[in-house]
């Protein structure tokens, strides 16, 4: 383990397990749909690689970024990076790492609408439901966490611990 993690939260085989079971489902779900799985950058990326070796039906993937700040009482996304694919008509399926107070995927969906997208649904690695500040229910959930900030798996403290291949929970002493 490393030196920073005080606990692991879910564990490397836990979530391959759950790569496979999402997988199978949403392949089911979407069978002649030819979904675009849509990550958003950075922390989907150990995710979305998993999760895409268990789907086996025709499928495509792109990628954006957003940055969310808050600014007077709304809160907004902005994007860094688009997407590169048209996905008029399309059926897509958001891939996030966590979602949190909701708010990023509520705007990245209606962008994803203003786009044309014919359906979005989303599919997250981890579910923070606690925190939730909008109305947000993740259609695909890996698991279920409580209200700790975790790291690994894609998600960071500070651009670090993406590269951890389990979700755990950073000691207080690495926190600056
Ligand atoms: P939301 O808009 O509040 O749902 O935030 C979602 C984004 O916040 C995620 O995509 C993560 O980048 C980040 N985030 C939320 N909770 C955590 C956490 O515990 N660890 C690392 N990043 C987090
Ligand atoms: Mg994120």
């Amino acid at each position: 383990m490393h030196k920073d993690i005080d606990k692991i939260l879910v564990s490397e085989e836990d979530i391959l397990n759950k790569c496979e079971e999402l997988g199978a489902q949403i392949s089911k779900d979407y069978e002649d749909k030819q979904p675009i799985f849509i990550g958003l950058l950075k922390g989907s990326v150990p995710f979305m690689a998993e999760l895409i070796k268990n789907i086996s039906i025709d499928m495509e993937m792109d990628f954006m970024d957003v940055s969310s700040y808050s600014g007077t009482e709304q809160s907004d996304v902005r994007i860094i990076k688009d997407l590169e694919t048209p996905i008029r008509d399309k059926y897509v399926i958001v891939v996030e790492d966590i979602v949190d107070t909701g708010k990023t995927y509520l705007k990245v969906k209606e962008l994803l609408y203003a786009k044309g997208a014919k359906d979005v649904k989303i599919v997250s690695l981890l579910d923070k439901k606690e925190r939730r500040e909008v109305e947000v229910v993740p259609d695909y959930i890996g698991f279920e966490i409580p209200n700790a900030f975790v790291v690994g798996f894609g998600l960071d403290y500070n651009e670090k611990y993406r590269n951890l291949p389990y979700i755990g929970i950073i000691k207080p002493s690495a926190i600056v």
